[in-house]
């Protein structure tokens, strides 16, 4: 494996007593990269940021100690709080954010999904109405793809939001994963939807990522993708997953059990078969902290980690 040699490790921590154009701190936010912006919404901490904030991404010029910020607040406030909602990019012209959620824009519980989307031409919000199988109300949930966003949540069904022509279409419960939460949901480039870890709701342990479940978006269905690996990392949640360009799986952080993950930095090779299990060591300077409820986006060959 070559993997490390072209691999690079950016974190933004930032702390909010610094610089005062740094946007109010958050967790359990979604973000969504559209060609070199990183759009944030959401927040779980105090107060459920409404703000709407995006971060130019430009590996080569990015400075990770003055990143900058652009806030669209005052012509783009999120139509709702959103903490726990998901975020995905779908289109025609792959412009519109379609921020998947589970508030009304009075911040009142919904009983189903409800989608915002956001033009990023216009700046310009709007509350869409969806026809189809309209998925129940849902959080800590992923939605992911570009014309498809796959959701799978604490019961075990996946919905596939047609972004096209705005409609909900209720995907197959046979095999499906195992019940999720705080799980990661990766696209690889053949169309396999990788879920990995989870809270185990029965007994708060964490499911183990030894055997994985997929969703197949080219044929519809669930399978299995086996592992054989000499490392199999420790069970976790609340962590994040980037695919790389050259088709390893990055996993990042997450809760064990009771304590942030000891392997804070594992890699899932999917270019084998059956997929293999690797432990990173983390190397250089600005190494992050064993983050838990973070974003991270593959942008280039960086992976973008961040938190507040
Ligand atoms: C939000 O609350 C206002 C004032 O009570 C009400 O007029 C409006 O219909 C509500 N909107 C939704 C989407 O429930
Ligand atoms: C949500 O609640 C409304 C009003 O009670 C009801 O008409 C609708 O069928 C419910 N939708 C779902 C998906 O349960
Ligand atoms: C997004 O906004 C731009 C600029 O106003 C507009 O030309 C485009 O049609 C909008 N896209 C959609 C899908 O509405
Ligand atoms: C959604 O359904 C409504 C009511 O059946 C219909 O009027 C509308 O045209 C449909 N929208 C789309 C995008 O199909
Ligand atoms: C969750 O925990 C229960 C009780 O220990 C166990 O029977 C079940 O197999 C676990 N589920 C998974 C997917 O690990
Ligand atoms: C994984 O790598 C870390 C960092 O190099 C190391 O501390 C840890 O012992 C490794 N775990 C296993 C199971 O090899």
């Amino acid at each position: 494996m070559n993997y490390s040699s072209n691999f690079f490790f950016l974190c933004l921590t930032i702390s909010t007593h610094v610089v005062s154009c740094i946007p109010i701190g958050r967790i359990r936010q979604s973000s969504v990269l559209v060609e070199n912006k990183l759009y944030f919404f959401g927040s779980d901490n105090d107060g459920h940021k409404t703000d709407n904030i995006y971060l130019e991404v430009i590996p080569s010029s990015l400075d990770i100690n003055q990143p900058k910020w652009t806030d669209l607040t005052q012509n783009a406030q999120t139509p709702s709080r959103s903490p726990f909602a998901s975020a995905c990019l779908g289109g025609a012209n792959r412009d519109i954010i379609f921020l998947l959620g589970h508030l009304d824009p009075n911040n009142s519980v919904t009983n189903y999904t409800i989608v915002y989307a956001l033009n990023t031409t216009s700046q310009i919000w709007s509350n869409i109405h969806v026809n189809g199988s309209l998925p129940l109300s849902r959080q800590q949930f992923q939605a992911v793809g570009e014309f498809k966003a796959a959701t799978s949540v604490v019961v075990n069904d996946i919905f596939i939001f047609v972004s096209l022509n705005l409609n909900w279409i209720k995907g197959p419960a046979l095999n499906a994963s195992p019940a999720r939460v705080d799980f990661s949901a990766t696209l690889l480039n053949i169309g396999l939807i990788l879920y990995l870890g989870s809270t185990n709701a029965s007994d708060n342990s964490n499911y183990n990522i030894h055997a994985i479940p997929a969703y197949n978006t080219n044929t519809n269905d669930w399978m299995y993708m086996p592992i054989v690996s000499d490392f199999i990392p420790a069970s976790r949640n609340g962590h994040s997953a980037v695919l790389s360009p050259d088709g390893f799986v990055i996993v990042y952080g997450g809760n064990g059990i009771n304590t942030c993950v000891f392997e804070a930095l594992v890699v899932l090779d999917t270019n084998v078969s059956p997929y293999k299990w690797y432990n990173k060591s983390i190397i250089g300077t600005n190494i992050p902290s064993r983050l838990v409820y973070h974003t991270a986006s593959m942008i280039g060959s960086h992976m973008i980690l961040v938190l507040w």
